[in-house]
């Protein structure tokens, strides 16, 4: 059931859990996490990055094929299709495509812009029923060419882009995309809890969260994060699946080339990684 992600996060916020964001490439990722999500009874965000949106050929095609599938699998659970580090121009291709959430990453322009720009559309947002996610200090690292420069949010931007009436903050509290290095000092649970106390009711965004570690997970949850995305951990896993059946050699067996065999060891393993982060997020059974 495609939704706007606002119940999910009111609801998540108030039963102090979160809900997971997984990112999408293709047709396998999609199912993969639509039939997770329907089998743990949890509400799922599908996120869709400008770049992963352009290799599938385009926002109307991804909108077209998540729609069709959520119908065909006969997906009762709250799934919103929303749109991960979004440009200002991205958000309205998203709007048009018929995404249900979107996220406008104004991060690394001046404050000021950042603020005009998500004032705009969150107007937007609102008129269509949308849910949006706006940001303020950038998430580390690199993702799909967003490269984000990991500064700690400032808990008065935070508030004044909150009042806005966004669905959802991303506030950077010193996470990461991608692996964290071996010195990483890990969450910034004091600019996090500075934030919580300027936002009130705001649900809080964790992006990066691969690898962060399920204490630093639940705590950060216990602060007010509603949503943690994930994104690497997912790749991570059908990566090692698909090189563990190349490597020995079931491609070479029986009809092992064909490309629905190849691509399922991959597949079960998204199922596997989606399964243990709804368990560690507290969201099965939620929907
Ligand atoms: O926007 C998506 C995420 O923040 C994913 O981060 O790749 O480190 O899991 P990750
Ligand atoms: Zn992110």
């Amino acid at each position: 059931m495609l939704v706007s992600a606002k119940e999910m996060m009111t609801k998540a916020l108030a039963g102090k859990y979160a809900v997971g964001q997984f990112n999408i490439n293709n047709l396998e990722w999609t199912k993969a996490i639509l039939l997770t999500a329907q089998e743990l009874q949890s509400p799922v965000i599908l996120g869709v990055s400008e770049g992963a949106g352009k290799y599938m050929t385009g926002f109307k095609t991804v909108a077209a094929m998540v729609k069709a599938m959520d119908e065909e699998l006969g997906i009762t659970v709250p799934v919103a299709l929303h749109l991960d580090h979004g440009t200002y121009e991205g958000c309205y291709k998203c709007v048009k495509a018929g995404f249900s959430s979107i996220m406008f990453d104004g991060s690394h322009y001046p404050f000021d812009e950042n603020l005009a720009k998500s004032t705009e559309l969150v107007h937007v947002a609102d008129q269509l029923g949308l849910s949006i996610e706006c940001e303020v200090g950038s998430i580390g690292g690199e993702e799909d060419g967003v490269v984000g420069m990991g500064e700690c949010a400032d808990p008065d931007e935070c508030k004044t882009i909150a009042d806005l009436g966004v669905t959802m903050l991303a506030a950077g509290i010193g996470n990461i995309h991608g692996k964290y290095p071996a010195n990483w000092p890990g969450l910034s649970f004091e600019t996090l809890a500075a934030i919580k106390e300027k936002v009130g009711d705001m649900p809080l965004v964790l992006h990066g969260g691969t690898g962060i570690p399920d204490d630093m997970i639940k705590k950060a949850i216990s602060l007010g994060v509603a949503k943690i995305n994930v994104n690497t951990e997912c790749q991570l896993s059908f990566q090692e699946a698909t090189r563990k059946y190349i490597e020995e050699g079931k491609d070479l067996q029986g009809k092992g080339f064909d490309p629905r065999k190849l691509l399922n060891p991959g597949f079960e393993a998204i199922k596997a990684k989606v399964k243990e982060k709804m368990e560690l997020f507290g969201s099965v059974g939620k929907a």
